[in-house]
């Protein structure tokens, strides 16, 4: 069967895709019904994951509320690392494992569902901490048995860590950006309530905007599930399949409401961007769950890990970085214009779904309409000119090329192969843009 040319079958390449559908709630007010939800899913003694900063709003005090009305225990933990890291996890994972909880929520962003999913592992089946990174920084062992429950509800829009089996940290001694991946660590619902997002700074309702247009975009021109090696057995199909029908579905439309929502978002937002970009996370994330991302995403990692002095507007911490969307869609222009030819027609549908108009335009040059869109949408909002914005230049290619060549799991999820010598010449093409 194939329900696009895209996806005719190569031989040797795998003929069944997956789909893992997370359980969500979504609408305003959602949040006041976390007591009920807890009580549902069997908790009784609560751990309440989030940071300093979202400490200080009223989201944590209604989800804290809401589970005392429902007569559970509730103990806030507010000490998560803003881009978390493997002391970060520690902590938090001792915090939980001390409290002797029976269930999580997690309050926050990604670096807030990321800790809390890593903390509810560690204290569930403490094991070294390598144990559970990925390979081949760590020994990727399977997640033992089941987690407690877990509740996350986002107060970003970025990151879908809501949906996925994904833990991403920085491993300090290796300056090196990692995560675990299990299905196991998924949480067993996320809850979105749109209206948290109202409080969120321009600069960060950008980057996670952006995050949400790379999932959908990277796993819309991922590889072809049918050009994957079929695995082994059902049970080593891996969660990156490829581009598929089903994530299809899902990122179109969330490119869609990203082209429509994100510049009026950022500049002078009302309730129903926050309504739709918090959606278009939500399909994006049930995208990239399910298909994988690949360049742009690989290649952040070594644009974070890397950071000299960039210290982005917005976020409250006290040392350089780049935070996780804005080190995604420096790369992207580059990428797209490189992966372009690969599979045209979806990179000329993603510009079209971003708003380009495609009037006497060639469905050939979809790679360069999209990235010409993106970098006219990357002006609009404030984010900086590519790899020379976030304080790299001509000296860190290598660096950065070595570091994301690493990524091998991300770069062959790509719609063509890619040499280290290609991956050094989006680094450079990348550099500025304007
Ligand atoms: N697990 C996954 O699948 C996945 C996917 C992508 C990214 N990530 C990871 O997620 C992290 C980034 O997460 P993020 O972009 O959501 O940001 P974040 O959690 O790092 O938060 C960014 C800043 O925004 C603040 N903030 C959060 N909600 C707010 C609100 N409603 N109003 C005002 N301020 C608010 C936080 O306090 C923080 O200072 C990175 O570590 C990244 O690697 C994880
Ligand atoms: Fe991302």
């Amino acid at each position: 069967m194939s329900f696009s040319s895209y996806f005719t079958q190569k031989s040797g390449g795998d003929r069944i895709f997956a789909v893992e559908a997370p359980k969500i709630k979504f609408g305003r007010d959602s949040l006041l019904e976390i007591g009920d939800d807890a009580k549902a899913l069997g908790m009784k003694r609560v751990a309440v994951f989030t940071d300093l900063r979202v400490a200080q709003m009223d989201h944590v005090a209604k989800v804290v509320e809401s589970l005392k009305s429902h007569g559970l225990d509730a103990v806030v933990y507010d000490q998560v690392a803003v881009e978390p890291t493997d002391v970060s996890f520690k902590s938090g994972a001792e915090f939980a494992q001390d409290g002797k909880f029976d269930g999580f929520v997690s309050v926050g962003g990604g670096s807030v569902m990321d800790t809390c999913k890593a903390s509810n592992l560690y204290s569930s089946y403490p094991a070294d901490f390598l144990d559970y990174v990925n390979a081949p920084i760590g020994k990727a062992i399977p997640v033992p048995g089941e987690l407690k429950p877990h509740i996350a509800c986002p107060t970003t829009f970025g990151t879908a860590s809501e949906c996925t089996g994904i833990a991403i940290f920085d491993l300090l001694e290796m300056e090196a950006k990692t995560g675990i991946v299990s299905p196991r660590i998924r949480p067993n619902l996320g809850v979105l309530d749109p209206s948290v997002l109202s409080s969120l700074p321009p600069l960060v309702r950008a980057a996670n905007g952006f995050d949400v247009f790379s999932h959908a975009c990277e796993s819309i021109t991922a590889r072809p599930y049918t050009h994957r090696p079929a695995p082994e057995s059902s049970q080593k199909r891996p969660l990156n399949q490829g581009a598929n029908p089903y994530s299809d579905m899902a990122c179109l439309e969330a490119i869609k409401l990203v082209g429509e929502h994100i510049v009026q978002a950022v500049n002078e937002p009302v309730e129903e961007n926050y309504d739709a970009l918090m959606f278009a996370g939500m399909l994006a994330g049930i995208g990239f769950g399910n298909a994988g991302c690949h360049l742009p995403h690989g290649m952040s990692y070594a644009v974070a890990g890397l950071v000299k002095d960039y210290a982005p507007e917005g976020w409250p911490v006290d040392h350089p970085m780049v935070p996780h969307g804005i080190s995604v869609i420096v790369n992207s222009p580059a990428v797209f214009r490189k992966t372009g030819p690969a599979c045209a027609e979806r990179h000329w549908k993603a510009a079209a779904a971003m708003g380009a108009d495609l009037t006497d335009t060639k469905v050939e040059d979809g790679g360069d309409i999209l990235a010409d869109q993106i970098l006219g949408m990357m002006r609009e909002t404030g984010i900086p000119n590519g790899l020379s914005g976030v304080g790299y230049s001509m000296d860190d290619l290598d660096a950065l090329t070595d570091r994301s060549y690493a990524q091998k799991r991300l770069i062959d999820n790509g719609p063509m192969p890619i040499s280290r010598d290609e991956l050094k010449e989006m680094f450079r093409d990348a550099l500025s843009y304007w």
